[in-house]
């Protein structure tokens, strides 16, 4: 389990070491070019390929993407269903390539709404890539900060605790596994949380691109490390508190 940035104060890499995004804007991406909605994300497909590339190549060992928040059901049915047919292919067709990298993939996310076909494969390909070492992608679905609180609420209840503790409920929400991320990234222009790592982006740095997502690519990727590498992350202290080579005066 890894410390969390309100109890001890997380070590400062000039790479991030977790990376997460609200992958957001392909409908605009798609309107603009009048096509329908589904055409977007089947774009943004492609830019999830080009940004695990990205991300393994600049030694990012986290990475973690908003596919479908607990609100995105909401949604129209047909959109809906073509974006779990896009998982269910994905989750077909892109595992032996991540496994050939090297890449861990979890998935996060209240599973229970889910075709049982989409489990299934869900488990197998977290089971085929669960002994890499490599970068580790999370994919969030059917995910919402709230739930996962709740969810770790609700197992401490069920082991009958009468106090919950920072660490304990740290330790039970989805990504456990994963250190805080250290830079959150939003495409398409909203600046909102969406309902996303609620617990633990509170001390992430957080950047926001007018890109929409499927335009997203890895020099935009780079550009948002680079806007990382100049922030100042003090975690409540004073920049004269900091080690001269985190000060960014
Ligand atoms: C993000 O793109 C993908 C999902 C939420 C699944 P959107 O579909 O939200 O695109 P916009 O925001 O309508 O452009
Ligand atoms: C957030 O995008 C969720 C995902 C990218 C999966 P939305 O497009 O659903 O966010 P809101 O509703 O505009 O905040
Ligand atoms: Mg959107």
């Amino acid at each position: 389990m890894f410390g969390s940035s309100t109890s001890s104060i997380p070590e400062v890499r000039p790479v991030p070491r977790h990376i997460a995004i609200i992958m957001d804007g392909n409908g605009r991406w798609a309107k603009k070019r009048f096509l329908p909605r589904v055409a977007g994300h089947k774009k943004g497909l492609s830019t999830v390929r080009e940004v695990v590339a990205g991300c393994q190549e600049l030694g990012v060992e986290y990475l973690t993407l908003f596919a479908f928040s607990t609100e995105n059901w909401r949604r129209p049915p047909d959109e809906v269903s073509f974006l779990m047919d896009l998982f269910l292919n994905a989750l077909e067709n892109e595992v032996e390539k991540l496994h050939s990298n090297d890449i861990r993939l979890k998935v996060i996310g209240d599973r229970s709404r889910f075709a049982p076909r989409i489990v299934e494969r869900i488990d197998a390909a977290e089971a085929r890539t669960a002994a890499n070492g490599g970068l580790v992608l999370t994919i969030a679905a059917d995910y919402g900060g709230r739930w996962d609180m709740l969810q770790a609420v609700n197992q401490m209840i069920g082991e009958g605790a009468t106090a919950i503790t920072e660490e304990a409920l740290a330790g039970r929400l989805s990504m456990a596994y994963a250190p805080e991320p250290d830079l959150f990234i939003r495409t398409g222009g909203e600046q909102r949380i969406s309902n996303f790592l609620l617990w633990q982006l509170a001390y992430s740095e957080l950047y926001f691109t007018d890109l929409l997502w499927p335009d997203f690519d890895k020099r935009a990727l780079g550009d948002a490390v680079q806007s990382y590498r100049c922030r100042e992350r003090r975690f409540g202290r004073t920049s004269e508190q900091l080690p001269a080579s985190l000060r960014r005066d």
